[in-house]
């Protein structure tokens, strides 16, 4: 599937940004798009652009807040335009903890945003085609240890559910949805900020359950689950990295 197109939402930074540089390294993908919303970080998406760029592959810059239906129906546009079609969707974009969140925020960004675009991307995608919806151990097993986090593992909660809900729809074109769920990323900004808040927890998850998961490692199982493998294999509903006890 050299050829492919792949789409990263919230590719600017994080682990989308690692999951897009891996897809044009492993070299299984032709065009990787990144999307990100914050016209002044920018930067940041054209440096992720430079990474595919650096790996022989073609990168297109989408900036779009996929809170905003318009903004995301002209990024659907603009990328059929540039690349014609889509053969892998990351649904990794997610918020809800930004200072300027209000109460509606979370189940906007992640549950009604990725089925938004799930429906509108649909028409572009082919048969063999990939949706990966990034989620937390925290939201898909609905055991979260901050109540910081609550209103953000209720909508991703609420996210999962409506997408497989619409799998049997997906299917019928062809297409395959996979959840990939990660545990606490030790090297993460959010995680960080949580052990600011409440010092010592992420070392008490390490105790208890070894090592975490880092971002690299993340992004490995979400762009495996984002590309298309030609042979017609179905993946797996859902992924997990790192443990799975909470
Ligand atoms: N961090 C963890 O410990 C952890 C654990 C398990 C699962 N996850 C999941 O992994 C995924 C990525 O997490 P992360 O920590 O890497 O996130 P992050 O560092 O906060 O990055 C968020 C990305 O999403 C973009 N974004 C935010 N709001 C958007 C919007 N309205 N429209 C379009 N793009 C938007 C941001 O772009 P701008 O910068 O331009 O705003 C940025 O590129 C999330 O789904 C998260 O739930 C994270």
């Amino acid at each position: 599937m050299g050829e492919a197109v792949v789409l990263v939402t919230g590719g600017s930074r994080g682990v989308g940004a690692e999951v897009a540089g891996l897809l044009a390294e492993r070299g299984d993908v032709g065009t990787v798009v990144v999307n990100h919303r914050d016209g002044n970080k920018a930067w940041m998406a054209r440096a992720v652009a430079a990474r595919v760029e650096a790996a022989g592959r073609r990168a297109l810059v989408l900036r779009a807040d996929l809170t905003d239906p318009d903004e995301t129906r002209g990024m659907l546009a603009d990328l059929e335009e540039s690349a014609g079609r889509l053969d892998g969707l990351v649904l990794n974009a997610s918020g809800g903890l930004e200072r300027w969140a209000d109460e509606g925020y979370a189940m906007r960004i992640n549950a009604d945003s990725p089925v938004r675009l799930v429906d509108a991307a649909l028409p572009l995608m082919r048969p063999g085609g990939r949706i990966a919806f990034v989620t937390s151990h925290w939201a898909h097993f609905e055991r979260y240890e901050s109540p910081v986090y609550a209103p953000v593992a209720r909508s991703k909660q609420a996210g999962e559910a409506a997408l497989r809900a619409r799998s049997a729809r997906l299917a019928a074109r062809g297409v395959a949805l996979t959840v990939v769920s990660g545990d606490v990323i030790a090297d993460s900004p959010i995680a960080l900020m949580l052990d600011r808040l409440n010092p010592g927890w992420l070392a008490a998850r390490r105790d208890r359950v070894g090592p975490l998961p880092d971002t690299r490692a993340f992004a490995g199982a979400i762009a495996d689950a984002a590309v298309p493998d030609g042979r017609g294999a179905r993946p797996p509903a859902t992924v997990y990295v790192g443990s799975t006890r909470m």
